[in-house]
C-alpha cells in the first residue's frame, strides 16, 4: 500500500507531480481558458468580489500565504490570510462583497469549519479548497474547489499543501480572467508555465540524493533557520513547520527582509539556515535583496544551505550547499522550492529513527476547536 516506499510521506512526496497535475486537469476549454463551472456560482457574483479572506491552519494556512501574494499579484483584489481560529473570534470585518477561501485537506478541522460558518453568517460568499469529497466544510461552504491529491495518509501535510496552491493558483487566474484585459492575457501566460509544473517536480524529485545527504549529516542539529521573501516566506514557514512536526527540532521561518530588525542575533558560527533564493527575475530586485542577506549571515559563520534556480551563479560565492530547482515564473516557485524542504524534513525524522508518518502529539484531523 505504500508503492514500494518505506513511508507514506515519502510515497506522497513523490506524488506531488500527479498532485498538482490531477487539481489542474479538466479546469481549462479548449481554447486553454479556465473553466470553473463546478464552482456554480455566477460569474458576475464573482466579478463583484472586492475583497478576499483566506482562512486555513498549519500547512493550509502557508499555502494559503502563497495564494495572498498571488492572487494580489494577478488581480490586484486584496487578500488577507488569517488564522481560522483567528479570524473566527476577531470580530471580522466581512460584507457580502468578501470571499472567504477556506483550505483544509481533511475538510473536517473544527477551527476551520468554524471560521467558515462564521463568514457565511455574516454575509460573505464561502469557496471551500478541500482534498476530502463529501467531507463536513465542503458542505458548510457555498461553493467547492477540490484539490485532487488523493488520500493523503501522512500526518504531516505535503502533497495536500502543493494540490492546495495550486487550486488557489486556478482560483486566481480565473478571476483575473474574469476581469479580462491585461489581466486576462497575463492569466493565460502563468496558466500555460503552471502546465509545466508538474514535469519540473519530476525533475527536481529525482535530484535529491544531496539533500538526503545533508539531512543525514544534520540528525544531531539542535536549530535550524529558514529566511524566505515574497512567496518565498511562506516557503521558509513551511520548511521550518515541517522540521519541527517530524524532527522535533527547534525551527523559526522568516521573513529574508526582517533579519536585521533581529534575527540575524540568532546567527552564530555553525548556525545551519537555509534561504530560499527568488528567481534572478524576481521583480524589485529581490533576488539581489536575498542574495545580501546570504552574504550577511555567512560573513557571520552561519552555515548556508540555499535553494535557488539553475543558473543563478550569484549565489555560489556565499554558500555552503547549493540545492538547485528549475526556472519558473516568479509566483509559481512555490511548488518547487518547498520539495527539497520537505526531503530534508523526512530525512533527518528517518535518521532520527522518528516515525516519519505519526510525529508524536499530532493527528492528521483536528476535530475540536
Ligand atoms: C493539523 C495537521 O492539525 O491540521 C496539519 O497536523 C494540517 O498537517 C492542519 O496542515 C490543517 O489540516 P486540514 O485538514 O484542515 O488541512
Amino acid at each position: 500500500e505504500k508503492g514500494g516506499y518505506s513511508t507514506y510521506m515519502e510515497k506522497e512526496i513523490n506524488e506531488q507531480p500527479q498532485a498538482v497535475g490531477d487539481t489542474l486537469l479538466g479546469r481549462t476549454d479548449e481554447q486553454g481558458r479556465l473553466t470553473l463551472d463546478e464552482l456554480r456560482i455566477d460569474e458576475d457574483k464573482l466579478r463583484q468580489v472586492d475583497r478576499i479572506t483566506i482562512v486555513a491552519c498549519g500547512t493550509a494556512a502557508y499555502a494559503g500565504m502563497v495564494a495572498k501574494y498571488a492572487i494580489e499579484h494577478w488581480t490586484r483584489i486584496p487578500v488577507e490570510v488569517s488564522l481560522a481560529h483567528e479570524f473566527r473570534y476577531c470580530d471580522p470585518i466581512v460584507s457580502d462583497r468578501t470571499l472567504v477561501v477556506s483550505i483544509s485537506q481533511s475538510g473536517e478541522t473544527m477551527d476551520t469549519l468554524m471560521a467558515v460558518k462564521h463568514a457565511r453568517e455574516l454575509g460573505a460568499l464561502t469557496i471551500s479548497v478541500c482534498n476530502t469529497h463529501g467531507s463536513t466544510i465542503p458542505r458548510e461552504s457555498d461553493a467547492v474547489l477540490y484539490t485532487h491529491a488523493g488520500p493523503e495518509i501522512a500526518v504531516a501535510s505535503t502533497k495536500a499543501f502543493l494540490a492546495q496552491i495550486t487550486a488557489c493558483y486556478v482560483l486566481g487566474l480565473y478571476l483575473a480572467q474574469l476581469r479580462g484585459g491585461s489581466y486576462a492575457d497575463d492569466a493565460q501566460q502563468v496558466l500555460t508555465e503552471l502546465h509545466d509544473i508538474p514535469g519540473k517536480i519530476t525533475e527536481l524529485l529525482d535530484g535529491m540524493e544531496r539533500v538526503r545527504e545533508i539531512a543525514r549529516f544534520m540528525a544531531d542539529t539542535r536549530s535550524v533557520l529558514f529566511l524566505g521573501r515574497n512567496v518565498g516566506y511562506p516557503v521558509a514557514m513551511e520548511g521550518a513547520l515541517k522540521l519541527k512536526e517530524l524532527a522535533y527540532i527547534h525551527a523559526e521561518g522568516f521573513a529574508a527582509g526582517e533579519l536585521k530588525h533581529g534575527p540575524i542575533a540568532l546567527i552564530e558560527p555553525g548556525q545551519p539556515v537555509f534561504i530560499v533564493v527568488p528567481g534572478p527575475s524576481t521583480p524589485h530586485g529581490l533576488h539581489g535583496k536575498v542574495v545580501s542577506n546570504i552574504q550577511e549571515i555567512r560573513a557571520r559563520g552561519a552555515r548556508t544551505l540555499v535553494i535557488a534556480e539553475h543558473g543563478d551563479t550569484a549565489v555560489e560565492p556565499f554558500a555552503d550547499e547549493i540545492i538547485r530547482v528549475p526556472s519558473t515564473s516568479p509566483m509559481l516557485a512555490p511548488l518547487l522550492t518547498v520539495v527539497p524542504l520537505q526531503v530534508f524534513a523526512l530525512e533527518l525524522s528517518s535518521a532520527k529513527g522518528l516515525d516519519v508518518d505519526q510525529p508524536r502529539n499530532l493527528a492528521k484531523s483536528v476535530t475540536v476547536e
